[in-house]
């Protein structure tokens, strides 16, 4: 087996940082050192890695992206070759999809056909969250034998998307209970699909068929109003741990901060498109530019401190973790399909190559700490899902490893730095602080010196054990 060295750099743990050496053995971490004491044990590694002025920081866990995902009449640009090696180039060494299980499907086969198509395709290491869209006597059956059986021990949900993945409430609190029973984590999209389809309506009866109607017929209201619902429906369920994904709104905000003070297992992420974009500098440009940053939940307005209390939120720990909710589409023939009709857009946006970046310069605005970035991108997410071997720098932990430069900058665009399967990029023109210097997927090398030295089929699937703040 070989060993690497890391030598020189500062360590960043979610606790703190030093001046440190970190070796690998293999595909695990061996040891942490002080600086030089390397030589010191007898320690000839068979590959130094200067990291001097630089960061040694946990691989990225990205717990929400979209490889391949049939959605608005398309499927997601990136698949798990493209999309995985976009991470590896984002610093990110492990990704969680999701499976889907929509109306008549059988949970356990979507599970099986969502395993074939991404074995052998992953750059980085892997796992599934699987999508719950029809609650019954044998998905609910499932579910359990997915947690006690195949390392799954999250469920997403949707309140939006009537007709695609939406289930009433009915169906939520039948699948919440499960979930309280195997000790699962509910993930939710919350968003008041039905109420949203009737705006919808409205806004295309009225002529206003541009693409920043989606964002005025999703209002704050019917994400807090709906974010509300699934905080009671978790409680009723048992206090069940209930996840909220893509959190764009302060209101929604309020109500997850509500309810942790309450005492309830309620958590949440936010994504770097809600942190940096908005309606005005984005969604509304002239004619259908503005489809490129179709998602849901949607962009917000930027004269209504959402972006502001969000920060604040992550600052707090309302909010856990940040994810990208990577669903690329491309402008062609992919975005262009809502053409004169904002609510035929495929949703989504792509951006699982820039979270580290995206949020390092939070740390250069001063919004959080070195650490807290460490935290939310890396630590955290990997508790959360209960990924027992990732986001840690410690003996025994995976070698999945990134050196940051701090000294330097990145720009992002789709002729700088880009590596998604889209035609655009969703952060043109971003200059940020710090770059990703060299990515380590177990033990292996994959980026570093601006090349790509990873391959495809590197990734494997992990099993995840239950969320790791409540069990
Ligand atoms: O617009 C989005 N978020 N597309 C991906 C599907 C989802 O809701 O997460
Ligand atoms: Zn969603
Ligand atoms: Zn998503």
């Amino acid at each position: 087996m070989a060993t690497t060295l890391i030598q020189g750099g500062t360590v960043v743990s979610a606790i703190g940082r030093r001046e440190a050496d970190v070796l690998i053995d293999g595909e695990s971490i061996a040891a942490i050192l002080a600086p030089g004491h390397a030589a010191a044990y007898g320690i000839t590694p068979d590959v130094v890695i200067d990291a001097t002025g630089k960061y040694v920081v946990p691989g990225g866990v990205d717990a929400h992206v979209h490889m391949s995902l049939p959605f608005g009449g398309t499927v997601s640009a990136d698949d798990f070759d493209t999309g995985s090696r976009a991470a590896a180039w984002g610093g990110v060494t492990t990704i969680i999809d999701f499976a889907s299980q929509t109306v008549g499907l059988d949970v356990r086969e979507a599970l099986a056909a969502r395993h074939i198509e991404a074995a052998g395709e992953c750059h980085v290491d892997y796992a599934f969250h699987q999508i719950i869209g029809d609650v019954n006597e044998a998905s609910l059956e499932a579910m359990t034998y997915l947690v006690e059986n195949e390392g799954i021990t999250s469920f997403k949900m949707f309140m939006a998307y009537p007709g695609v993945f939406y289930s009433d409430d009915g169906k939520i609190l039948r699948a919440m209970q499960n979930a309280s029973e195997s000790g699962a984590l509910m993930m939710m999209h919350a968003e008041n699909g039905i109420a949203i389809d009737v705006l919808v309506a409205q806004s295309l009866a009225r002529g206003d068929s541009d693409p920043k109607y989606h964002s005025y017929t999703r209002p704050e209201e019917l994400e807090s109003e709906a974010t509300h619902r699934a905080i009671k429906l978790a409680r009723v369920a048992g206090n069940v741990p209930l996840y909220i994904v893509h959190m764009s709104a302060s209101e929604a905000l309020e109500e997850v901060s509500r309810a942790q003070h309450m005492g309830l297992n309620v958590f949440a992420e936010t994504c770097p498109q809600y942190l940096y974009l908005s309606i005005e500098d984005h969604l509304a440009q002239p004619g259908f530019e503005g489809a490129k940053w179709v998602c849901s939940t949607p962009l917000r307005s930027k004269h209504e401190h959402h972006q502001k209390d969000l920060w604040k939120g992550l600052r707090m720990n309302e909010l856990a973790v940040v994810s990208t909710d990577h669903c690329p589409f491309c402008m062609k023939d992919q975005k262009e399909l809502g053409l004169g009709d904002f609510s035929k857009i495929p949703n989504g946006m792509g951006g699982v190559e820039h979270r580290m970046e995206m949020i390092y310069q939070g740390v250069v605005m001063g919004e959080m700490t070195l650490e807290r970035w460490v935290e939310t991108c890396c630590t955290t997410p990997a508790r959360m899902f209960g990924l027992e071997k990732k986001g840690v720098l410690e003996p025994g932990a995976d070698a999945d490893v990134l050196v940051w430069d701090p000294n330097t900058k990145t720009k992002i665009g789709v002729n700088d730095k880009h590596h998604m399967a889209m035609d655009h990029s969703s952060y043109e023109g971003f200059e940020v602080d710090g770059k990703v210097d060299t990515v380590i997927s177990r033990g292996r090398v994959v980026v570093a010196n601006d090349t790509y030295l990873g391959a495809k089929g590197h990734g494997q699937f992990v099993k995840r054990s239950l969320n790791r703040y409540i069990h």
